[in-house]
Formats: C-alpha cells, structure tokens, sequence
C-alpha cells in the first residue's frame, strides 16, 4: 500500500489556455454572464474571472449554475452551492476552508481561460 499522492489538479486530457489576461471587470458585466447566453459563461474566484463556456455543468438547470455570472469564492470554499453561499466573501473562513477555495482556483487555472478580474472581488 502505497501513501496518498499530493493531488496536483491536472485536468484528465490536457487543455491548452490563451495567455491570462488582466482586464478590468465591472461586476455588472461578470452577472450577465450566467448561463443565460451559453457562449458567455463566467465564474470568478477571488475575482479572477474564468471563461467556463462549453461546460454544461455551469448552465441553467446544471449542477453548478448557481456559480455562473458571479464570484463564488465563498460556495467554492465551503463546498456548498447555496445561493446564499455563492457570494465572494471569503476573508472570513477558516484556514481549510481556505485552502478548499486554493485548491479550486488551481483547478480553474489548469482548466479555463483567465478573462480578467473584477477588482471589487480581489480580496474579499
Ligand atoms: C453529492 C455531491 C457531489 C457530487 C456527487 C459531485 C460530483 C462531481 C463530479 C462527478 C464532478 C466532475 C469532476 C471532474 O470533472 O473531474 C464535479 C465537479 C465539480 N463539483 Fe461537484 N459534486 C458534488 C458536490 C459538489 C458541491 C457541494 C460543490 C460546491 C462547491 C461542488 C463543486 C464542483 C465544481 C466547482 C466542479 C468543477 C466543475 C468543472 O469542471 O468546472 N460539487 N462534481
């Protein structure tokens, strides 16, 4: 028996991403990107804003819509997809919860596009 590997979130086939970009996001830009329109899907993290379009789970009627158009640092963090949760607070949760959030942001990374980031939400 061997000992738990460190997880490194590389995505199963690889993915090849555009250089992140540091664009300015107005928060009203980021809500209008919820899935309404499929080819617009954004989640932000700690108001880094990934381009999540093409990914079913983020659509209306899918597992993680409640994330789409918004910083979900907060639900991402506390593993829960109430609404009431997908806010971008985060400061606040305690140092696992924390490292959840760490740990989701490398699985973006590796996964989705960077689009810019949304300054209100950078450290909240
Ligand atoms: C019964 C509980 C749950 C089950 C069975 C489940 C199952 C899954 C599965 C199968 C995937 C795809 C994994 C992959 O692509 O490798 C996934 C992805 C994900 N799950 Fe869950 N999940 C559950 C609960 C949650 C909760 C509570 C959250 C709240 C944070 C969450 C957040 C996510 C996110 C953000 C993804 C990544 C989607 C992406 O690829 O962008 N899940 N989940």
């Amino acid at each position: 028996m061997s000992a738990p590997e460190p997880k490194n979130f590389d995505p199963k086939t690889p993915v090849s991403l555009n250089p992140p970009k540091d664009d300015p996001i107005s928060l009203e830009e980021l809500a209008t990107a919820d899935g309404s329109d499929p080819n617009k899907v954004w989640v932000a993290i700690k108001g880094v804003v990934f381009d999540v379009s093409g990914n079913k789970s983020y659509l209306p009627g899918g597992s993680y819509n409640v994330f789409a158009g918004k910083d979900a640092s907060r639900g991402l963090a506390k593993s829960s997809v109430k609404q009431e949760d997908a806010v971008p607070q985060w400061n606040d949760l305690g140092p696992k919860e924390k490292q959840v959030l760490e740990d989701w942001f490398t699985f973006f990374s590796k996964r989705y596009n960077v689009l810019g980031k949304v300054p209100q939400y950078a450290n909240l």
